[in-house]
Order: structure tokens, then C-alpha cells, then sequence
């Protein structure tokens, strides 16, 4: 058994105002429904992405003003699909750099080395599958090359602004004096398009957040039925933060056989699952500043809609 799930669980369901991290979302089955949402035309923050990416590119690597050879560190590469434009241009305009992806998960990272070896041969690759702190403590800081870190798709809005600060500043100790962030970050915009990205009409974004019940069942044999909880969301435009929650439909009594306890639910009980703050640029710059970072630069979209901000210490 997972000690820590089983601790944030238990302490999570305990609590007056209970919660349940959306970091525990992405067991497989939870990654597999993300990329089903990542697929959604109403998710615009992929498309967004991928545009600054295919479009800027060149840009954005005048803009590092590395000399050659250089890393591109991802950090939490996923199966890469955002990157894979930057890493074309850069293949393409036969500049020297070296591909390190970072991930927890070694099924994503297969099927990324998979794709990568398949369309772009060239490409020198250095995997790393773990935890990308620990990598960046000892490897990135050990080594002479410059770096440029790649932290995308707003993963970013999903820490309240201390975590997210405290995630920055983790980065930066593992970052040399001239090493650069890039940083993925979605923007406040039309409330309208915000909320239909995550309520989504074909009930995706609801069976990602019930897929958690399905994997506290599955890991800590909790007998939650799954059809007695709804799910909601809510864009508030003041703050930029979505919230996410999953309500308990009736009166009822969960029990989780594997750690031995039971935890009750009122009727209409909220469960806070997750928060995917949207900023607006001022935000970014208080951000990296309260973190040790300066903004170098913003790349927008054309619709204004997401940033790949690039950080320097
Ligand atoms: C991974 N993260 C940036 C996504 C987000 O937009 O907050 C996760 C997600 N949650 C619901 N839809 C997508």
C-alpha cells in the first residue's frame, strides 16, 4: 500500500470541509481519461499551447541565448505531444542540444521514446524516469552545459499561490546561475470558455474526478458508490480559480476495509478536488518574483488565451 496516498486520503476525508488531492488523478486510468480531455475541442489550453510552441519556437530559443550544446529539461514529459514542435524546429534547424524528459510514470516515458525515435531519429535523448527534483539536484547542477527547464500545459495552476511558490523555488535551487524556465501558464479570459473547458457537456471532466473514488476502491478497498456522487465546477472570474468538486448525492457511510475506517458524508456534502488558477500576466510577474525569478518574456497565442513564460533567476 501507497503510505502517503493512505495518509492524504484518510486526512483529507477527515477534515470539516473534506478534500482529496487532484495530484492523486493520474493513475492509468486517470491518465488515460486526461488525454481524452486533452483531446477535447473545449480544452483550449492544449491547442493554445501547442500553437505557441509550433509558431514561436525560434523565438523562444533566441530569446534563451544559449550557447551550444545546450539541455531541454521537461519536467514531467507526459507522452510529450506539446513538445514535440519545439523539438522538430530545433532537429530541423540542426542546432546542438540534448532531449532529458522527466517522468514518474516509465509507461509514458515507453511511449514517448516510442514516438520520438519513430519521427525524429536524430534527436539525441537523455530519459529519466523519477522524481524530477532528485534529478535535478544531482544531475542538472552537476554539469557545465546550460539548461533550459520546461514546466508546461499550467500544471502550475494547479498549486494554491504558497505551493506554487514553493514549487518555484524548489526548481530554481536545482537550476544553475544562467539555466532558464519555461513556464506553461493558462490566462484569465472569457469566463464562458473557462467554464466550458471544465464542464464539459460529454461528462469527461466528471468521470476524471470520479475515477478517484474508483482508485481509492481499488487501493484501500473502499466500497464508494460511484453513482451516489455528482460532480460541479465553478470559474470565478475575481480570483482566475476553478474549482472542482465531487458531491455526495444522499447521507452515507464509506468505509476503506484496508485501513480500517469509515468516513460519513452528509446529503449534499462537498468533496474540494482541485483548483486550476488562471492568472493574468501582473499575477505571473508577482509569482516569479515571490519565487527568485524575473520574467524574461511572454509568448501568447494569437487569442491571447495561454503563455509559455520564460523565468530567469
Ligand atoms: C493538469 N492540469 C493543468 C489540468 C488543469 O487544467 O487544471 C487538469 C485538468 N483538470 C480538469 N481538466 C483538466
Amino acid at each position: 500500500m501507497d503510505q502517503q496516498f493512505a495518509k492524504d486520503i484518510v486526512e483529507g476525508l477527515s477534515t470539516a470541509k473534506k478534500r482529496l488531492s487532484s495530484k492523486y488523478f493520474y493513475d492509468a486510468a486517470g491518465s488515460k481519461i486526461f488525454q481524452e480531455i486533452m483531446n477535447m475541442p473545449e480544452y483550449y489550453l492544449t491547442d493554445s499551447e501547442f500553437e505557441i510552441l509550433s509558431l514561436q519556437g525560434k523565438q523562444i530559443i533566441e530569446a534563451v541565448q544559449f550557447k551550444e550544446p545546450f539541455n531541454i529539461i521537461e519536467l514531467g514529459a507526459g507522452d510529450g505531444f506539446k513538445t514535440f514542435k519545439l523539438l522538430e524546429y530545433l532537429v530541423h534547424a540542426k542546432i546542438d542540444f540534448h532531449y532529458v524528459p522527466i517522468d514518474i510514470s516509465q509507461g509514458a516515458m515507453d511511449s514517448l521514446l516510442e514516438k520520438l525515435h519513430q519521427k525524429l531519429p536524430n534527436l539525441s535523448i537523455h530519459p529519466r524516469v523519477g522524481d524530477y527534483f532528485e534529478i535535478l539536484n544531482t544531475e542538472n547542477i552537476n554539469t557545465d552545459i546550460p539548461s533550459l527547464l520546461l514546466f508546461l500545459g499550467s500544471n502550475i495552476g494547479n498549486y494554491g499561490n504558497l505551493d506554487a511558490i514553493g514549487l518555484l523555488q524548489h526548481f530554481g535551487a536545482g537550476m544553475k546561475k544562467n539555466d532558464k524556465l519555461l513556464m506553461g501558464v493558462d490566462l484569465m479570459k472569457n469566463p464562458r470558455t473557462i467554464q466550458y473547458a471544465y464542464d464539459d457537456r460529454h461528462g469527461i471532466t466528471k468521470r476524471f474526478n470520479i475515477n478517484l473514488l474508483l482508485r481509492i476502491n481499488r487501493e484501500l478497498e473502499g466500497d464508494f458508490k460511484v453513482d451516489d456522487f455528482d460532480f460541479y465546477c465553478h470559474y470565478n472570474p475575481i480570483t482566475g480559480e476553478v474549482r472542482s468538486y465531487l458531491i455526495s448525492l444522499r447521507k452515507q457511510t464509506v468505509h476503506l476495509k484496508k485501513i480500517g475506517k469509515s468516513f460519513n458524508f452528509d446529503y449534499n456534502e462537498l468533496i474540494w478536488t482541485e483548483l486550476s488558477k488562471k492568472y493574468a500576466l501582473e499575477e505571473i510577474e508577482n509569482l516569479a518574483e515571490n519565487s527568485g525569478f524575473k520574467v524574461e518574456k511572454h509568448f501568447l497565442d494569437c487569442k491571447h488565451h495561454f503563455t509559455d513564460t520564460l523565468l530567469i533567476k
